[in-house]
């Protein structure tokens, strides 16, 4: 049995978790409003993954006789000045997942909850993982500038992403 106060912190994480997946279908819709249909499609996984990690957090706490609380999600973000600052918002994103993640694990050490800081070692390498590959996107964007063609190869290239990356 973990103690109540890592249990409430991992609901949090759960609704963070979610949150990020309705942000990133949010920035998908964007993109592909914008016939921007690679970004869409990486953005699109990005939000599968997302509730993915939702649900590897639920399944702890329920494998932990722990009740599961979800919470209220805001309105995500609808409008982009352009399609790189997406990508500029997901880092953003990504960046505010992982300082969570480091509080929820310190939290986890602290109360001793040794099984969630095991846990919680996964996230911390995903998230490792999701600010490498997005930082790079943000990267190329900043490369390509306004140049139509290079930004239809940049969103060919996004487009090319498959699920199980
Ligand atoms: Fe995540
Ligand atoms: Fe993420």
């Amino acid at each position: 049995m973990t103690s109540p106060v890592v249990h409430e912190a991992i609901n949090r994480q759960i609704n963070a978790e979610l949150s990020a997946s309705y942000a990133y279908l949010a920035m998908s819709a964007f993109c592909a409003r914008q016939n921007f249909n690679g970004c869409a499609r990486w953005l699109r996984l990005q939000s599968q993954e997302e509730y993915g990690h939702a649900m590897k957090l639920y399944d702890f706490l329920l494998a932990r006789d722990g009740a599961v609380e979800l919470k209220g999600m805001a309105e995500p973000k609808r409008d982009y000045e352009s399609i790189a600052s997406v990508f500029e918002a997901a880092l953003t994103q990504e960046q505010e997942v992982s300082r969570q993640i480091d509080m929820l694990y310190e939290l986890a050490f602290k109360e001793r909850a040794f099984a969630a800081t095991v846990e919680l070692q996964w996230f911390l390498t995903e998230q490792v993982e999701e600010e490498k590959s997005t930082r790079e996107i943000v990267a190329k964007f900043r490369l390509v500038g306004d140049d139509p063609a290079s930004l239809l190869d940049l969103d060919r290239e996004l487009g090319s992403r498959t699920a199980a990356q």
